[in-house]
């Protein structure tokens, strides 16, 4: 998209958004939706899910700004599976099992860093940043072995709109902009690759669905978020834009009435809607002040009642005054209280409400859309054995 086309992508945000806040509307579905609660607690199905939707489909894993240059890894444990992510001599970013071939050491411990090449802590076989195995220590007394079957085990890995994507359960190459559809150049819109990395952080919460339900509506906003996130936009209203299972969630900013009595040509939209990117099934991207912006990775747990999530901060440059540190700082503090205080602390009260069996189902309103939408693409899924294709037309962007 040229900045003319993002420019009108923007101001048609801002004029929906508008006529919901002047009419105390928001976008709707035609009925409402059941689920029985089941799909939240039967740890067969969630085994079953887990592995289709999370091992056989593309998931984002990383940000590329994790790592910048040649020979920058980290190390991740996804679906109890030890990773390792590294940027190679040719600029590519590749991802392992973390795993040595000779007798299955962990190749590397650290968190993240930069490397030459991996040396096994346990009898020093050397892998370089490709994954091949490159020498042995001692090879002369160990004996012969091809070295091109030996490198580490691959995984699929692609990297695109500033996001390292990777598929579990297989090598194969990932055709991300199919994937992506429509959501492609959105995303690739944010320019992820260009901001700073200002915070990191690793954040224990509720199960995968009762999460991801929370980040895909703005129902609960003004209750639980009014003096976070919520102070700063509209409560229960949304303009909702879908790609097949890929969702961007446009929140009207409190100020957006103003626009009303403006001339279009004088609108500034940004300053007026707020964007949030959500990748199928696990990327949340929410830009919630100008120069600050969040993004979380929900990795699912080993049982349906737990997730992991990788929080980042980021900021459009690296904030070098007082003041610039201060506001990236705050922001990162906000959003971490709106999260870990606020969204998964009453997610782990309702695991524990799930638990207590008073509810056979779960309900989700006409005013959650995007809540209806990912529950429909995880059922459209698992009726699916294998491929990750999903269908252009049913694309509305
Ligand atoms: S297990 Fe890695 S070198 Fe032996
Ligand atoms: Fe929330």
């Amino acid at each position: 998209m040229d900045s003319a086309d993002q420019r009108e992508d923007m101001m048609d945000l801002a004029r929906r958004a508008l006529a919901h806040c002047l009419n105390q509307t928001t976008d709707t579905t035609e009925t409402i939706m059941t689920m029985p609660i089941e799909a939240y607690t039967d740890e067969k199905r969630y085994q079953a899910e887990r592995n289709r939707i999370f091992s056989s489909l593309p998931i984002a894993g990383a940000l590329s700004i994790e790592l910048p240059r040649p020979g920058n890894y980290k190390t991740i444990s996804i679906l109890e599976k030890p990773l390792l992510l590294v940027r190679g001599d040719d600029g590519k970013a590749r991802a392992f099992l973390n795993v040595c071939r000779h007798r299955g050491a962990r190749i590397c411990e650290a968190e993240e860093g930069v490397v030459k090449k991996f040396s096994c802590p346990y009898h020093s076989w050397v892998y370089d940043l490709q994954g091949n195995l490159t020498s042995r220590y001692a090879a002369n007394t160990f004996g012969d072995l091809d070295h091109s079957s030996l490198g580490l085990t691959p995984l699929g890995c692609e990297e695109e709109a500033g996001i390292i994507w990777l598929t579990l359960d297989s090598s194969e190459q990932i055709d991300m902009k199919k994937w992506l559809g429509g959501m492609h150049e959105k995303l690739a819109s944010l320019d992820l690759g260009n901001w700073h990395l200002f915070k990191k952080r690793e954040l224990e919460g509720p199960g995968w669905k009762v999460t991801m339900d929370g980040y895909l509506e703005i129902y609960h906003h003004n209750t639980v978020h009014g003096r976070t996130v919520g102070q700063h936009t509209i409560g229960n209203l949304l303009v909702l834009d879908t790609h097949g299972p890929h969702q961007r969630l446009t929140l009207g900013r409190k100020s957006l009435k103003s626009l009303e009595t403006l001339p279009e040509e004088d609108w500034e939209p940004l300053e007026h809607i707020r964007l949030v990117h959500n990748c199928f099934p696990n990327l949340s991207i929410s830009g919630i002040l100008g120069d600050h912006c969040l993004v979380s990775l929900v990795f699912p747990g080993p049982t349906a009642d737990i997730t992991r999530t990788i929080q980042y901060t980021l900021a459009s440059d690296v904030p070098e005054t007082e003041t610039e540190l201060e506001a990236a700082e705050n922001f990162s503090a906000m959003v971490l209280q709106a999260v870990q205080d606020e969204d998964y602390r009453l997610g782990l009260l309702i695991q524990d409400g799930i638990k207590a069996g008073a509810n056979t189902q779960f309900l989700y309103g006409k005013n959650e859309p995007a809540v209806q939408n990912y529950h429909r693409w995880i059922d459209h899924f698992m009726r699916q054995e294998k491929d990750f294709s999903w269908d252009l037309a049913a694309d509305q962007g």
